[in-house]
C-alpha cells in the first residue's frame, strides 16, 4: 500500500492542491465553529526523535479537532532507543493505530517504517525534507497571493530539509523558485536534478541573496543550523553572515513580498527582529496553517487507507 507522505515529490499537483484546498476549507469551517468527527474512533501515534513545538501540537490539535485520539512517543523513551528494529516497530504500531507521524534524522527511517507499516506513515521532518511544513507554507502563499501560478518564491540561506521540500514543490506546482545559498551549503543535488527535470520553469540556485530576492513575492528563511547540526552553529554563523534577511535586503524584493519562516527563528541571525515583526511577515498565519494542513493530511491519508 503506497499511502504514505514521505516526500512531496511522490505526489501530483492535483493531490497536493486538494490537500491545500481542504485545509483552507477546514480553516474557514473551524472559524465558523464547525466541529468535525470524521476521525472519531481513530488513533495516531506521533513518534518523534527531535524536539518540536508547532508540528507536535498542531498534529495533536488537528487529530483531536477531527474527533480522533493521539499517542505521543519520543523515540528515546521507546524501545527504538534501545535498538529495536524499525521493521518491528512499524508492524507493531500498525496494529494499534491508524497512522504514524514521524520526526527523525535520516529519510531512510521514514522509508523503512513505510515499507513495513500497514498504516500511513507521515514525514513530520527528516534531515532531507519537511514536506508537511512546505504544504502549510504553500497554503499561506496561496491565501496571501490568491494563486500559486507564477508567484516568484525565494529561499535564502541553508540548502536544508525545507529548501529541498520547496524545490520539489516548485517542480510540482510549476512556480518560479530561486535559492541563494552559501558555497557548500546548496540543496541536495539529486533532489535538485530530479526537480529540474520535472519542472516547467527554471529552479535557480545563486550565491548572491540580493540578486535572488529581486522580484520576489514570497521570501522564505530558516535557521542556519538545523536540528542535529548544533556543533556547527558557531562556524555557520560566520559562513552565513551575508544571508541575513534584514530590512535592506527585503526592500530589494519590494513591499508586496511576504516573509515566511517555519519557526523557530533565531532573531539577529537568519532574520532580523524588525523583519520578523514587520508588516510583510506572515509567520503566525503560516504557523496556524500547519494545524489545518495537518488535519487535511490526516483525513486524507487515514480515510483513503481505510477505504481502499
Ligand atoms: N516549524 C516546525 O516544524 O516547528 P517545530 O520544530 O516547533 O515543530
Ligand atoms: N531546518 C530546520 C527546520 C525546523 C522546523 C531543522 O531541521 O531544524
Amino acid at each position: 500500500m503506497n499511502n504514505h507522505l514521505l516526500a512531496l515529490g511522490d505526489f501530483s499537483q492535483e493531490t497536493l492542491r486538494s490537500l491545500i484546498d481542504r485545509a483552507i476549507a477546514l480553516k474557514a469551517e473551524r472559524k465558523r465553529g464547525v466541529r468535525h468527527q470524521v476521525l472519531a474512533g481513530r488513533t495516531i501515534c506521533l513518534l518523534f526523535e527531535k524536539p518540536s513545538t508547532r508540528t507536535r501540537v498542531s498534529f495533536e490539535a488537528a487529530m483531536y479537532g477531527l474527533g480522533g485520539q493521539v499517542i505521543f512517543m519520543s523515540a528515546k523513551e521507546s524501545q527504538l532507543g534501545r535498538g529495536e528494529p524499525l521493521k518491528d516497530t512499524a508492524r507493531v504500531l500498525s496494529r494499534y493505530v491508524d497512522a504514524i507521524v514521524v520526526r527523525t534524522f535520516g529519510q531512510h527511517v521514514v522509508e523503512e517504517l513505510a515499507r513495513y507499516a500497514t498504516v500511513p506513515v507521515i514525514n513530520a521532518l527528516t534531515d532531507l525534507y519537511h514536506p508537511c511544513q512546505v504544504l502549510s507554507d504553500l497554503m499561506t502563499v496561496l491565501e496571501m497571493k490568491k494563486t500559486l501560478d507564477g508567484v516568484k518564491c525565494v529561499w535564502i540561506g541553508d540548502g536544508n530539509n525545507m529548501a529541498n521540500a520547496w524545490i520539489e514543490a516548485a517542480s510540482i506546482f510549476g512556480f518560479p523558485l530561486t535559492l541563494a545559498c552559501p558555497a557548500g551549503f546548496g540543496p541536495d543535488e539529486t533532489i535538485l536534478a530530479k526537480a529540474r527535470a520535472r519542472s516547467p520553469l527554471p529552479i535557480v540556485v545563486l550565491r548572491d541573496p540580493a540578486e535572488a530576492i529581486r522580484g520576489a513575492e514570497a521570501v522564505s528563511v530558516d535557521v542556519w543550523a538545523s536540528m542535529g547540526q548544533e556543533a556547527e552553529q558557531e562556524q555557520r554563523l560566520g559562513l552565513f553572515r551575508d544571508y541575513q534577511l534584514d530590512a535592506a535586503l527585503l526592500a530589494k524584493a519590494g513591499r508586496e513580498a511576504i516573509v515566511l519562516h517555519c519557526l523557530p527563528a533565531h532573531r539577529g541571525e537568519e532574520v532580523t527582529d524588525e523583519v520578523l515583526e514587520g508588516p510583510q511577515s506572515v509567520i503566525f498565519e503560516q504557523a496556524e496553517n500547519k494545524m489545518h494542513i495537518h488535519a487535511a493530511i490526516l483525513e486524507h491519508f487515514i480515510l483513503k487507507g481505510k477505504a481502499a
